[in-house]
C-alpha cells in the first residue's frame, strides 16, 4: 500500500520533470542514459518526546514520517543551479560562484545554505537542474525545511559521488540552517530526517549524537498530527530567548555548585535542582525543571516502548505538554485547547504540542479505528471556538532520506 502510494507520487514527479527539462516523453530514455537522472525522497519528521532538549544536550525520541519532499534532477554541466518548485510554483537560478542570501525568496536559502556548506568543506560540486515537489505541508511543524536540506545534500552526494558520513550530512545541514538561513535550531530535525527507519523510532542522545533504534510497530494505531494553523510568529525570538535562559541557568548553577562538570542542563539531576531552588530565580528554575524532567520522560518513554505499553507512553505525552505549557511556557491557547480536548476522547492515548511551540502542531497517538470520530469531534469543536479548521495529518514511521528509482 505504502509503496504503491510512493510509486504514484513518483510517476507524477517524473511527468513534471520531463515536462520542465526534456520536453516530452520521447527523448526520455536517451536523456536518462546521457545525464544519469537522480531521484531523492526526503521525509518530514515527528518528535514523539523530548522537546527543547536538543540544544540542551539532552535526549529525545523522534523519527521520519511517510510524508515527503521529492527531488529529481541531473548535472547540467554549467556553473548554475536551476530549481523549479512545483509545490510553490516558483523557479530560481543562481551561480555556484556567488552564493548569497536571498531576501526575497526564502525557500531557496535552504538549498543555497547546504551547497555553501559542502563547498566550504572542500567538496567539488557542479551545476545541476532539479524539480522539487512535496506532499509535506510547509509550516505544519513537521520539518519541511530539514527535509529539503537533507534531500538536497543527498542529491549532490549521489550526483557528484561525494563520500560523506551520514552524521556529517546532518551537521552540514544543521550548520546551513544556523549560519546561512539564520535559524538557531538544534540537531533534532535534520537527524530524524536522515536517520528515520520504517516501524522504528530513534532514541537519540544529543551529547554525542549516539542513537538506538527502538521498534515501534504502530499496528492498530496511528500518529495523528493536528495543525492548528496558528502561525509561529514568535517562534524565532522566543526560541532564542529560551536558549539564552538555558545558557544563563547553566552558568549560574555551575557557579553556585562550583562544579565544572556541569556544562549543560542535561548534567543536572532533579534532586540537585530542588536543592538549589531558593538560589535560582523562579522563572529560570521552571525552565531547568522542564529540561530535566523532559529528559526523564524520554527515559521513561523508552522503557514503555520496549515493553509495548502504549497507554503509559500516551500519559507521558500529556505530562510533557503540561511541562511545556507551565514550566517552559511555549504553548498557546489553541494548542492547549487541542491537547485538552484530545485528552477527553476515547481512542486517544496521548497528545502534546510538537516542535518549538508558539503555534504549529500537536502530535498524538490514536487508535486507527477511531480516527474518523476523533477528527470529527476535534475539527468541529476547534472550528466553533476559533473559526479555523485544523488540518489532520495521519502518519506512519518511514525510512530516512534516500535515493529511489522512478
Ligand atoms: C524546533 C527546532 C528543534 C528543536 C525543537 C524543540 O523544532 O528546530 O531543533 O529545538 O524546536 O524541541
Amino acid at each position: 500500500m505504502e509503496n504503491s502510494i510512493i510509486q504514484n507520487l513518483l510517476k507524477k514527479q517524473e511527468e513534471i520533470f520531463l515536462k520542465k527539462f526534456i520536453v516530452g516523453n520521447k527523448k526520455k530514455e536517451k536523456f536518462y542514459k546521457e545525464h544519469g537522472v537522480i531521484n531523492i525522497l526526503s521525509p518530514g519528521r515527528v518528535n514523539i518526546i523530548g522537546e527543547h532538549t536538543d540544544y540542551n544536550l539532552g535526549l529525545s525520541i523522534n523519527t521520519a514520517i511517510n510524508k515527503y519532499i521529492f527531488i529529481t534532477g541531473y548535472e547540467n554541466k554549467t556553473d548554475y543551479v536551476e530549481v523549479f518548485s512545483k509545490y510553490l510554483n516558483d523557479s530560481n537560478k543562481f551561480s555556484l560562484d556567488n552564493i548569497t542570501f536571498d531576501k526575497n525568496t526564502s525557500w531557496i536559502n535552504y538549498i543555497k545554505g547546504v551547497l555553501k556548506e559542502y563547498i566550504q568543506h572542500g567538496h567539488k560540486i557542479g551545476g545541476f537542474s532539479i524539480v522539487v515537489d512535496s506532499n509535506l505541508p510547509i509550516g505544519a511543524g513537521i520539518s519541511s525545511s530539514a527535509s529539503l536540506e537533507v534531500g538536497v545534500a543527498k542529491f549532490i552526494e549521489e550526483l557528484f559521488n561525494l563520500k560523506v558520513d551520514k552524521k556529517e550530512t546532518v551537521k552540514y545541514c544543521n550548520s546551513a540552517e544556523n549560519n546561512f538561513v539564520g535559524v538557531n535550531c538544534g540537531f533534532m530535525d535534520q537527524f530524524s530526517v536522515a536517520y528515520g527507519k520504517k516501524n522504528h523510532v530513534i532514541y537519540l542522545n544529543f551529547k554525542d549524537l549516539s542513537y538506538e533504534y527502538i521498534p515501534f510497530d504502530l499496528e492498530d494505531n496511528l500518529i495523528l498530527i493536528i495543525n492548528s494553523k496558528e502561525e509561529r510568529n514568535l517562534a524565532n525570538t522566543e526560541y532564542n530567548k529560551r536558549r539564552k535562559e538555558c545558557n544563563d541557568a547553566v552558568q549560574l548553577i555551575s557557579k553556585i555548585t562550583k562544579d565544572k562538570n556541569i556544562k549543560s542542563l542535561s548534567d543536572i539531576s532533579l534532586d540537585l535542582l530542588y536543592e538549589l531552588e531558593d538560589k535560582i530565580p523562579e522563572k529560570l528554575f521552571r525552565r531547568v525543571k522542564h529540561v530535566v524532567t523532559e529528559n526523564n520522560r524520554v527515559l521513561l518513554s523508552k522503557e514503555y516502548l520496549l515493553k509495548g505499553d502504549i497507554e503509559k507512553l500516551g500519559q507521558v505525552l500529556f505530562e510533557s505538554h503540561n511541562s511545556l505549557r507551565y514550566d517552559y511556557e511555549v504553548s498557546t491557547e489553541k494548542l492547549d485547547y487541542l491537547v485538552d480536548k484530545m485528552s477527553k476522547i476515547k481512542g486517544v492515548y496521548g497528545a502534546r504540542l510538537m516542535g518549538a511551540g508558539f503555534g504549529g502542531s500537536v502530535i498524538s497517538i490514536v487508535k486507527k479505528s477511531k480516527i474518523d470520530s476523533i477528527t470529527d469531534i476535534i475539527g468541529g469543536k476547534f472550528f466553533k471556538k476559533f473559526n479555523v479548521s485544523p488540518d489532520f495529518i495521519e502518519c506512519l514511521f518511514s525510512d530516512g532520506t534516500r535515493r529511489v528509482k522512478f
